[in-house]
């Protein structure tokens, strides 16, 4: 690609430190190669107090290596607005399928509207004529109709990296054709499955009287925007190699000592609704109460990291989680052997590959999720020769490629119970191929196959052929 890229996120990384992860350093490889920008919020709100609309807005320039780092602050009204309110108080539960947790505000549509404004505003003198523009994640939908307004030409793609529901369920959303209008002032539009692709589509024809004019290009609002499924995957030798750096070895060798007796089983997400806690928690206990040869010999180590904070949904499912777990550990602890050790915070990245490696069994199982890169990196972190087994949500994105790993219905609390038995006691031989399988899957769809295959596709897309917003 000879253009210059321009990333647009909500959060910026710094694509060469280790914390960033697998997409950051995906990106950064890209951005490197073109010298381009990474553009975003840069993490700080400006209380009132401290000068009020005065610092709002205020632009950061770093430079990393090759790459731009572009930051804006934003004021304590639109960051409440924009990102609590809107983004991860309405657009998250809904595109999770939880409308019972969606606060449709109204006040909070015009916060997350006003700051894409101003992101469009704050980038566009930034931007050159033939620089490539990918926009990422729910937080911005209205950017590019934003940034068309103001007589942006470029040609913009956008990527969606959760869920995308059924039209039924969007069209809950008050103002949702707004929303879905702003996603044909793109030129290419990615999700992370079939299945998500397919409920644009569906929503396009139903409720926009979009026509499909072929190779995966849809017209409606005198627009053209291509939309294709982009699976995302992991840097699988980046994450190899944090398992063999000092961290990652350390990590493995204390895991390995400590439960040389018994199996371990991880879970490691962020501490969301969506992510299946409560329910894997009931699925654990009903291993344990119907396979007895589970009790003391099996532990399962959970971490989930602090997140949203502000948004009331995720304190509720806080309390939930720490009864059940104090519940689980009171009811089936031994004096030298406690089920469950979970820990609500957030794990080095660096260590997770030892983590990993050193477990006999991986849950990852949300009630839905747009990908889940910790499935792909259990795989990646695993040792061939005896590798570790993946129970896998068949709700998570990642069940339409990682075939081979044990699918389950996380609603389903024996039927899970069941695979993570069946998990623990798999043979050595069934265990090597089904890890063939996924390993296979990972390196093919990893991260530069994500990124290349979307960048190829939106350099392809005709910026005449779409049309004026
Ligand atoms: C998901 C979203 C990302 C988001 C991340 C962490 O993976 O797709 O856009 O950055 O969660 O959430 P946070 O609200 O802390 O950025």
């Amino acid at each position: 690609m000879s253009s210059r890229l321009v990333v647009v996120s909500n959060r910026v990384a710094d694509p060469r430190k280790t914390a960033a992860g697998g997409l950051a350093v995906a990106l950064g490889d890209v951005l490197n190669k073109t010298g381009g920008l990474w553009f975003g919020w840069s993490g700080k709100v400006i209380e009132a107090e401290q000068g009020g609309v005065a610092g709002e807005g205020e632009v950061h320039t770093h430079q990393a290596g090759a790459v731009k780092l572009v930051t804006v602050d934003l004021s304590r009204e639109d960051h409440d607005a924009y990102y609590a309110g809107y983004s991860n108080g309405v657009l998250w539960p809904v595109f999770h399928y939880r409308l019972d947790l969606a606060d449709f505000d109204t006040g909070y549509i015009a916060g997350y509207r006003r700051v894409n404004q101003l992101f469009a505003r704050k980038l566009l003198p930034l931007l050159q004529p033939d620089d490539i523009i990918w926009v990422h994640d729910y937080h911005l939908i209205p950017l590019a109709a934003e940034l068309r307004a103001l007589g942006c030409a470029n040609r913009i793609g956008f990527f969606l990296h959760i869920p995308l529901p059924p039209p039924l369920i969007l069209a809950a959303i008050p103002g949702h054709d707004w929303l879905i209008r702003a996603l044909f002032s793109f030129d290419l539009l990615g999700f992370q499955s079939k299945a998500d692709l397919g409920h644009f589509t569906a929503y396009a024809q139903a409720e926009a009287h979009a026509q499909n004019v072929g190779e995966g290009r849809w017209r409606a609002f005198n627009r053209t925007v291509h939309a294709g499924a982009f699976p995302i995957g992991i840097d699988v030798d980046e994450f190899q190699g944090l398992a063999q750096a000092k961290e990652g070895l350390d990590m493995y060798v204390r895991m390995k000592e400590e439960y040389s007796r018994r199996k371990l089983l991880v879970g490691v997400d962020r501490l969301d609704y969506s992510k299946g806690l409560p329910q894997r928690m009931r699925a654990f206990r009903e291993l344990l109460a119907s396979y007895p040869d589970t009790r003391d010999s099996a532990t399962l180590i959970q971490i989930a990291s602090p997140s949203r904070e502000d948004v009331s949904a995720y304190s509720d499912i806080l309390h939930e989680l720490e009864s059940l777990c104090g519940s689980i550990n009171g009811n089936f602890g031994e004096l030298d052997w406690m089920p469950v050790r979970y820990m609500h915070r957030t794990v080095a990245r660096a260590r997770l590959p030892g983590l990993y490696r050193a477990s006999r069994v991986a849950l990852v199982t949300p009630l839905r999720d747009g990908m889940n890169l910790v499935a792909k990196e259990f795989i990646a972190a695993q040792d061939p020769e005896d590798p570790g087994v993946l129970v896998l949500s068949r709700f998570a994105g990642a069940a339409e490629q990682l075939r081979d790993a044990l699918l389950v219905n996380p609603y389903d609390t024996a039927g899970t119970a069941a695979a993570i038995h069946m998990a623990l006691m798999m043979p050595l031989e069934e265990r090597r191929e089904r890890h063939q399988g996924l390993m296979n899957s990972i390196r093919r769809y990893d991260v530069h196959w994500w990124c290349d295959s979307f960048l190829e596709v939106l350099g392809e897309a005709s910026a005449e052929e779409s049309g004026t917003p």
